[in-house]
Parts: C-alpha cells; sequence; structure tokens
C-alpha cells in the first residue's frame, strides 16, 4: 500500500513544536513578529499572503503587513525594506514575488538585512547554506527534508533525484541533501528543461523530488517500484470548479501513486510544511535577536 503522506498532519506537529520558544520568548518580554510586504495586487499573492498571517495569529507571532502600490517607484519598496530593517518589533519578513516587471527581485533581496530573511533567499544566506552553516533554511527545502524525517525515510546513502533547478526549491534541496548532516549524505541528481531521458533519471531514484511547475509532468512510468515522491508542485489549471481552476501537482498522482511506497498530495502534502516553515524561521529569527 502506498502511504499518502500527510502535510498538515507534520505542519501541525512543527507548530506545535515552536510553542515553547514562544513561550521562553514571552519570559524576556518578546514576542516574535513577522512583516509580509505585497507589491500590486495578484490574486494568488494575496492569498498565500493572507494564509501567512493567519498562521502567524494561530501560533502567537505578531503579523505585521504592508502593501505597496504595483505602480510605485522602486525607491518606495526599499523605503519599506529600510523600515523593516529598523524595526525592532519585525524579526523576520519577506517580499512576496513575483514583484512588478519595473522592480529587480534581485535587488530587493540584497536590500533585506540578512538576520531577518526568513525566506533564505539573501545572498549571505544562500552562501551560509552552501557553506555548511545555513542561518535560515529556505521553507520549502526545509519542509520537504521535515516531511522526510517524520516518515523515517532515510536519505543516508539514497539516491535522490530532484526535477527543477529553483533557486527557491531545487538549488537549495540540492546542497541540503548532499552534506554530511544527520538528514543529508544522499546522492543528488538535479534535472531541469534541458535534461535528456529525464524519465531514466527519476526511474532510477529511490527518492523523487518534482520541483519544475510543469502540471503533472512526472508520470508512473517514470517511477521507480517502491519509490518516495514528494510533489513540490501547486499549478493552477482550468476546470470546471466554483473558482474556475484545481491545483494540481507536478505528478500524476494516480499513476505515481501506483509505483510509490509514499508520496505527497497536492494540496495538503509541501504546501502546509511550507508555511510552517517560514513560522519556525520567524521564531529562529526572534531567538537569535533577543538573545
Ligand atoms: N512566492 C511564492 N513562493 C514564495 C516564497 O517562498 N517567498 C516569497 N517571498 N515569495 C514567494
Amino acid at each position: 500500500m502506498t502511504e499518502i503522506i500527510d502535510g498538515n498532519a507534520v505542519a501541525s506537529e512543527i507548530r506545535d513544536g515552536l510553542t515553547d520558544a514562544i513561550e521562553t520568548l514571552a519570559d524576556v518580554g518578546a514576542r516574535p513578529g513577522l512583516a509580509t510586504v505585497l507589491m500590486g495586487d495578484d490574486p494568488a499573492s494575496q492569498t498565500y499572503v493572507n494564509m501567512k498571517q493567519r498562521d502567524c495569529e494561530e501560533v502567537g507571532i505578531e503579523g505585521h503587513h504592508v502593501d505597496v502600490a504595483g505602480d510605485a517607484p522602486a525607491d518606495e519598496l526599499y523605503e519599506t525594506i529600510d523600515d523593516l530593517n529598523d524595526n525592532p518589533d519585525v524579526h523576520g519578513y519577506l517580499v512576496q514575488d513575483p514583484v512588478p516587471d519595473h522592480i529587480d527581485y534581485r535587488e530587493v533581496i540584497r536590500r533585506i538585512d540578512p538576520a531577518k530573511d526568513v525566506d533564505g533567499f539573501h545572498p549571505e544566506n544562500v552562501g551560509r547554506l552552501v557553506a555548511g552553516n545555513a542561518r535560515f533554511r529556505p521553507c520549502t527545502p526545509h519542509g520537504v527534508q521535515k516531511i522526510l524525517e517524520a516518515y523515517d525515510i532515510d536519505t543516508e546513502g539514497a539516491d535522490v533525484t530532484i526535477v527543477g533547478r529553483s533557486r527557491i526549491v531545487g538549488k537549495p534541496l540540492a546542497n541540503l541533501l548532499i552534506q554530511k548532516a544527520e538528514d543529508g549524505n544522499a546522492t543528488v541528481t538535479v534535472c531541469h528543461s534541458r535534461t535528456d531521458d529525464l524519465g531514466e533519471k527519476t526511474r532510477n531514484a529511490d527518492i523523487v523530488v518534482a520541483a519544475v511547475g510543469v502540471p503533472e509532468l512526472i508520470d508512473g512510468s517514470m517511477i521507480g517500484d517502491n519509490a518516495v515522491v514528494i510533489d513540490v508542485g501547486v499549478n493552477r489549471v482550468e476546470a470546471d470548479t466554483e473558482k474556475g481552476y484545481e491545483l494540481v501537482g507536478d505528478v500524476d498522482f494516480e499513476s505515481a501513486n501506483e509505483r510509490a511506497s509514499a508520496i505527497t498530495p497536492v494540496p495538503g502534502g509541501v504546501g502546509p510544511m511550507t508555511r510552517a516553515m517560514l513560522l519556525y524561521n520567524t521564531v529562529k529569527a526572534a531567538s537569535l535577536q533577543e538573545e
């Protein structure tokens, strides 16, 4: 029987685990604060930001939010960032991606105080992660690691194929999993849109991580017997539903489910973990700043 991985349950355990650290901070009169910055009015981004704010409230993190008009000049966004860098009540914050076309997101990230960069995107934090000395592990890769840990899926010596080489998921996850850490020591293959014979690379893997943003690209014929399948994809595809769309992953769940020993569903797999790890990083940021 294939085990359907319950990301909501693991995320709930992570949130419960934050309570002690939040109480310790309360003892010294501090409350972790997370700010979200949204430039423009992209509906999907608004939904994500609202969910992050709701998560904060649930665990006792102080949520702050700043809206910046989509047509504002870059300097206005930079001023917002400078203010957040200087605000002692905000221990961590993020600028929701995507930003409007006239904004260079890389420049935005460079302006964020690395000590408050709870996404883990700042070059200093990326460098630390690659050097094996991570301060903030990016939320989605860290969430994937926590799922593997929670389900006793050992990466030691395992062949892991990651499909997708993004800055947010593929690259940091590959770096984490090859490290000599307890939850690393894997042999990692990173595939992308120019990879020859993708199916061969995924079929030979003990663990397949799909993070490529192509709906249902990976089907059962590309999965080895009893492999673990982690689907990071969240794709909106047109459907005859109330909202006019449905969410599907990068994996064709039905066929992959027939081959895998364990698989994450979409929704309810990696998504809730990403959100939980943002709270985790915020509490870590607050602990580091208040110690
Ligand atoms: N947009 C989609 N995912 C993310 C994320 O993890 N962080 C930020 N800042 N924007 C996003």
